[in-house]
């Protein structure tokens, strides 16, 4: 006997005593309004039908549920809210309980909550990840969890986000049991059985005794207080979810409930909110490309990497992590042997922080083999060249890989400007060459640039976005030009900020201001960190088709003149006084910059720290917009995974694009062309932007509708 819903969301048959109701929107059964209707419209049920005497909520598929559909903040809320849902189960005058297998986030481990019961197969996994998109746990969970956990668990699941083990969860009273297997409906079923063979009745979450160490509890309040005020980096919903955690302690529970909600209406109002669930739904997006669509990746079974220095190491390593077997190559023994030690010295800094064990490494390590034999590659399916950024070198490498790599082989390059057009011109299999832009730590950054030039194959193309899921990265397409996505863009921002110490700023200020948007660091500090000299040999390569009109600062050509290359010279533009990483601020540097000034005749003025971060977004977002317009990003939403993943953006904020329509273009657009009066050829306005402001447009309706 099997009813559904009006919308066929969730269904509901009885097995002998017990509504079995299942929650069924494939692919994480997301609660959408009409998952809470059914859902609501299946307790309704269970009360009504004399032979049920208990109720079962499990989800179809492989979850129980991801929670609340995200796709419906931000637009007018649709009844019944999910607080509705929750305490219509929790006053449901049968027993309910939750059976949960997969993943039980949000939502979906508040339903648990207002179940009276829960049971959990041991693979299952809860969690409360509401901070991670700008809100908080906002179907009871935040009066439900403290009553049940203790304000200190609930606090750290709701502040961290984690996932936490069925087993874990069953230590802390999350869940009441266990199961032994991996079926949950049938062990689920058996559990719900024995409940109502010993007669245990209703017992509402909202009873539990969690909170009775008042004391306690409110310490565990005050704790997360100042521990977040450090940590949440200028996030907002942290502190929403302490506040809600107070009301669980001081106010009964209906009132609780409403402080929960004015509060979760707070977060959902908040402009986080809509940059964090943009992040959301963009790294996920990135992954759809229209000419992959078809197309299978070609196997790969092992991966050649070309260069053990700083990238090929790093390469290593993630390849490595992943399972796969590394062959490096490098061009002589000494070479060899240092390429193998820069892998092994990130393992044993694992091993010294008691990350892994000396036996995991040597597991590891076993998979690498090492040459200086450009024949050891002939059974490799795919390669990585990470050699000198040099484009003769990398042509040597492209010719001598040709000679040797089988049919089908796929041949990558982690060059960081270089033309791959160019590259892939160099051997008779321009298919089989792709781009892949790893970020340094590479084992650690999950960016990934997929450069796609123009002959590649589609299912190399394919190949490229399969490893990166292998290997744990966050790819996105770029299309071929100097600097790809990010760092094109770079050029520009720091131009900027450039521009901005000559005119009067200190690096110091400037770092610091782009710290207080949100930015991990600022532009100086990264220089410094990745090394001057980069920058520096890149200019030296430009200096010759560089616009003479073009303004040009020399500030960063006078430090590495002297050998102030950042953190590993022990000087850049800050000083790192024995090896430490906290840089401080370097009178030198600043009596350089004057020196500077006088010398390009630019008298200094002052900067707001705001004006400072206006006319490093706007540089920012203007050169975005240009890289969307000339299609070498798919979408605004690209740039900003970029800049999320791999420069460190301020993830509530969505990316520079979704920052942009945040604030609005017209308002970009206006300060651009404030700035342009100083400097037209610096501040040319990107034709899309200007087409956007004119059409009243946002990047959002460049995303495909995200
Ligand atoms: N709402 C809407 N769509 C969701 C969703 C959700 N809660 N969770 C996942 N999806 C979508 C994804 O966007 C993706 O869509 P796509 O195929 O069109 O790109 C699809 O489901 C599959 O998701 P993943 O690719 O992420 O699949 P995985 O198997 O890798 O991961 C997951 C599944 C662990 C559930 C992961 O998607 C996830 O972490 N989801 C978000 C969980 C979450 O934050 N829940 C809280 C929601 S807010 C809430 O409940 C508010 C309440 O307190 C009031
Ligand atoms: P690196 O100088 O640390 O390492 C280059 C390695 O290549 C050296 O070990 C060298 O011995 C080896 N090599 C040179 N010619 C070779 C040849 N013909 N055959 C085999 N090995 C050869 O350089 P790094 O920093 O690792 O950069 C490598 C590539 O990665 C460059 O193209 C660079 O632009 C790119 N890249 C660098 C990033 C960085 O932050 N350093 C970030 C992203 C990409």
């Amino acid at each position: 006997m099997e009813h559904e819903d009006q919308f066929g969301t969730v269904t509901w048959e009885r097995r002998d005593r017990v509504l079995l109701v299942k929650i069924d929107n494939a692919p994480v059964n997301a609660m959408n309004f009409r998952i809470r209707q059914g859902l609501i419209a299946a307790i309704e049920t269970a009360e009504n039908d004399k032979q049920v005497d208990a109720v079962m909520l499990i989800g179809a598929g492989h979850n129980f549920s991801g929670g609340v559909d995200i796709r419906e903040f931000g637009k007018p809320l649709l009844e019944p809210s999910l607080p509705d849902v929750c305490n219509r189960i929790e006053a449901c005058t049968k027993p309910v309980v939750a059976a949960i297998q997969g993943v039980a986030l949000g939502g979906g481990t508040e339903i648990a909550l207002a179940a009276h019961y829960r049971f959990a197969i041991n693979t299952a996994k809860l969690g409360l990840p509401e901070v991670g998109l700008g809100i908080l746990p906002g179907g009871g969970g935040t009066q439900r969890a403290p009553r049940l956990l203790g304000a200190k668990v609930a606090l750290e699941l709701m502040l961290t986000g984690r996932r936490v083990d069925a087993a874990e969860a069953h230590t802390f009273g999350l869940i009441d049991r266990l199961g032994k297997g991996e079926d949950a409906l049938s062990e689920g079923l058996t559990y719900v059985e024995e409940l109502l063979h010993l007669r245990a009745g209703r017992r509402p979450t909202r009873d539990a005794t969690g909170l009775s160490d008042k004391t306690a509890s409110a310490a565990a309040i005050q704790a997360a207080h100042a521990s977040i005020a450090e940590k949440a980096r200028g996030l907002f919903s942290p502190f929403k979810i302490i506040e809600a955690v107070n009301a669980s302690l001081e106010q009964p529970f209906e009132e609780g409930l409403r402080t929960e909600r004015r509060l979760f209406l707070e977060c959902i109002a908040s402009p986080q909110r809509a940059g964090l669930i943009h992040a959301f739904f963009s790294e996920r997006e990135v992954w759809k490309l229209p000419e992959t669509r078809q197309v299978a990746p070609r196997e790969f079974r092992s991966v050649g990497i070309i260069g053990g220095g700083l990238m090929g190491a790093g390469i290593a390593v993630a390849v490595l992590d992943a399972g796969l077997p590394v062959l490096m190559v490098e061009r002589d023994e000494a070479s060899l042997t240092r390429g193998r030690s820069n892998i092994e010295k990130v393992y044993d800094r694992l091993i010294q922080r008691g990350r892994i064990s000396a036996e995991q490494k040597e597991r590891v390590m076993a998979r690498w083999t090492g040459s200086t034999s450009y024949a050891a590659l002939g059974d490799v399916d795919l390669v990585i060249e990470a050699v000198f950024e040099d484009l003769s070198v990398k042509k040597e490498v492209f010719q001598r890989l040709n000679d040797v790599l089988k049919n089908g082989a796929v041949i990558a390059t982690n060059t960081s400007y270089l033309d791959v057009d160019a590259l892939a011109a160099e051997i008779p299999r321009p298919q089989d060459v792709i781009g892949l832009h790893f970020f340094s730590p590479a084992n650690v950054m999950k960016l990934l640039e997929v450069v796609v030039p123009s002959k590649v194959s589609p299912d190399v193309v394919a190949t490229a976005f399969d490893l990166a899921k292998r290997l744990g990265k966050i790819p996105v397409r770029a299309g071929v030009c100097d600097g790809f996505i990010g760092n094109r863009i770079l050029a520009v921002f720091r131009g900027a900020a450039e521009a901005i110490m000559e005119d009067g700023a200190s690096p110091y200020q400037i770092d610091n201001a782009v710290r207080g948007f949100g930015f991990a660091m600022g532009p100086f500090q990264t220089s410094d960190l990745s090394g001057g000299d980069i920058g520096w040999a890149t200019r030296k390569r430009r200096s010759a088709t560089r616009n003479p009109n073009a303004r040009y600062v020399e500030i960063p050509d006078r430090l590495c003149e002297r050998g102030w290359f950042g953190q590993k010279s022990g000087r850049g533009y800050y000083l790192y006084p024995e090896g430490s990483r906290q840089g401080m601020p370097d009178p030198e540097v600043e009596a350089i910059i004057d020196d500077e000034r006088r010398r390009a005749q630019i008298t200094p003025r002052t900067f707001t720290d705001d004006e400072i971060v206006h006319r490093y977004m706007a540089a920012m977002i203007n050169e975005g917009a240009k890289v969307v317009e000339e299609g070498i990003a798919l979408r605004p939403l690209d740039v900003d995974v970029v800049f999320l993943y791999g420069y460190g953006f301020p993830r509530f904020r969505g990316g520079p694009m979704k920052y942009a329509d945040t604030v609005g273009l017209k308002a970009v657009l206006d300060n651009i062309r404030a700035f342009e009066r100083e400097d037209p050829l610096f501040w040319r306005p990107s034709q899309l932007l200007v087409d956007l402001v004119a059409r009243g447009d946002n990047f959002a309706s460049l995303n495909g509708g995200l």
